[in-house]
């Protein structure tokens, strides 16, 4: 697929490419080469999508579970199959380093088996009315689990395989149809994957993608008639713009984070710094769960900084191509830009620069900024790049109190020998997730995934999902008692 420059979108089982409109050049963040063309699909392309998965929804929906079943493993078989060509695609297009492109990929098969797993064992109950005061036993409940219709599926650039897959396999097994759209760093990708999807045989209309600037189409599908559920994954900014559109569309928001590393004087130093600079560096920090801050008590603090200035100088960094690397050229100018600001602008109110600090193009060395205070934006705002600042903390109670001041609440990670004292933290921290000795993470994709604040709304992991976007439908059986 990677010689077809030109990529259409699926509709209604077939590839179209639109006509209407010029074509969307992605060019590699790695070398600036042309990594593919994409349809920007006209409103009346976009309602040709949306009525196909309408159309098929219901057949989709009565189609047995064991065939969706089978379908979902022979997609994962397929995007197996794929995975080099795939994840040579994610090197080129979001300069993701090969080893987490091949992860991605095969990650988002084993997803795709787990759903269909769960898919299977989705069951309802019977309630009867007896178990109520007053009730009587001749009432009885069957309520099953029932799709909510078509759903919008909009993921972000920095897993255009797996963010999507999340969404897309959850959604189809609750008996959903679904319109794709990806983001546009990410589509030619997120199109291969789609390929395996139509491949493994899904019945025209069920799956079905639209590609063109979320600037210039999003509006347009998030507010279509015919979309019955939202599953948004992105930044804060979009995610409560699409939301303030949307007032009576049901949706899921993955969203920004601040993620913060909290640690405790009794704390492992280098099992930390090993956790914190994985967390923080990896795909050169832009993932949602990276750790973003860390939080050090003031005692520990200075060892920590040695431990973590040893291991960010050993991170290997530059061309996605190479083997080892982990820090790569951000995804866009913009972002390096917005992420250097973020840097200079700590350091010029005080912040001691570690290491790193240097721009090469979009390639930003990994920096470690100590002494950062509450009053610089890099305590609180969202790098998406590899900036790690260190808040020095006099208490544990002082850390949770800056943690819980962040507008985002994604997850916390803690590090201590002390197991009560981190539950107690814990059970403070204003998060959907909080990890005890290890950095933040999404995975595994089976435990439930969950932003709060700033960031996101609903829950995702894969029985979330799919209970997410499927509700129960209640059929009140009224006994006459007659024999
Ligand atoms: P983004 O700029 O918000 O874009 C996300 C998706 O929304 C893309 O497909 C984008 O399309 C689309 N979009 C843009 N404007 C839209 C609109 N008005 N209506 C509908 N869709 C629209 O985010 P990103 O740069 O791809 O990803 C980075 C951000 O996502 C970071 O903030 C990160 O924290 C967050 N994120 C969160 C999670 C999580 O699980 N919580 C996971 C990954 C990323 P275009 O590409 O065409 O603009
Ligand atoms: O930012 C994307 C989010 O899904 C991160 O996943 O497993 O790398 O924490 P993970």
């Amino acid at each position: 697929m990677m010689q077809e420059k030109t990529f259409g979108n699926l509709v209604n089982g077939e590839w179209r490419i639109s006509r209407e409109n010029p074509p969307l050049e992605v060019l590699s963040p790695v070398d600036g080469s042309l990594v593919g063309k994409l349809s920007s699909m006209s409103h009346t392309e976009l309602d040709e999508a949306i009525s196909a998965a309408k159309a098929a929804q219901k057949a989709w929906a009565a189609y047995p579970v064991y065939r969706k079943a089978q379908l979902m493993y022979r997609a994962a078989d397929l995007l197996e199959q794929m995975a080099e060509e795939i994840s040579e695609c994610l090197v080129m297009e979001i300069a993701k380093d090969k080893n987490s492109a091949v992860s991605e990929v095969k990650r988002s098969a084993d997803l795709l088996r787990y759903t269909a797993d769960v898919g299977k064992s989705l069951h309802g109950e019977a309630i009867f009315g007896d178990s109520f005061p007053g009730g009587s036993r001749d009432k009885m409940s069957c309520v099953t689990r029932v799709p909510v219709g078509t759903v919008l599926a909009i993921s972000p650039f920095n897993y255009p395989v797996n963010l999507a897959i999340s969404k897309i396999g959850p959604a189809l097994m609750g008996g959903n149809t679904v319109l794709l759209k990806p983001a546009t760093q990410g589509a030619v990708s997120a199109l291969m994957m789609v390929k395996a999807m139509q491949d493994a045989g899904l019945p025209a209309g069920v799956l079905n993608t639209a590609t063109g600037l979320g600037s210039v189409i999003g509006d347009y599908i998030v507010t279509h008639k015919d979309i019955q559920f939202i599953n948004f994954t992105g930044s804060t900014e979009v995610g409560q713009h699409i939301s303030a559109l949307t007032s009576m569309t049901p949706v899921i928001m993955e969203l920004g984070g601040k993620d913060a590393a909290i640690v405790l004087e009794d704390a492992d130093l280098d099992f930390a710094a090993d956790n914190i600079v994985d967390g923080a560096f990896s795909y050169s920090g832009q993932r949602c769960t990276a750790v973003k801050r860390i939080l050090a008590l003031d005692t520990i603090a200075d060892e920590l900084v040695e431990k973590l200035k040893a291991r960010v100088e050993r991170l290997k960094t530059g061309d996605p191509r190479e083997p080892g690397v982990t820090v790569t050229p951000l995804v866009s100018t913009k972002s390096a830009d917005f992420v250097e600001g973020l840097m200079r602008g700590a350091i010029q109110q005080g912040a001691r620069l570690v290491t790193g600090g240097q721009r090469t193009g979009n390639l930003i060395q990994p920096t470690l900024l100590d002494r950062v205070t509450t009053e610089m934006d890099v305590a609180w705002v969202e790098p998406f790049g590899p900036v790690l600042p260190i808040i020095r903390v006099a208490s544990a109670g002082e850390a949770v109190e800056i943690a819980n001041r962040s507008e985002y609440g994604l997850q916390s990670s803690v590090f201590t020998n002390n197991l009560n004292k981190a539950y107690s933290i814990a059970a403070q921290l204003e998060v959907g997730t909080v990890q005890i000795n290890n950095k933040p993470e999404r995975g595994p994709d089976n435990f439930p995934f969950l932003g709060v604040k700033s960031s996101g709304m609903g829950t995702q992991g894969v029985r979330y999902s799919i209970e997410s976007m499927t509700r129960p439908k209640a059929v009140t059986i009224n006994l006459t008692g007659d024999e």
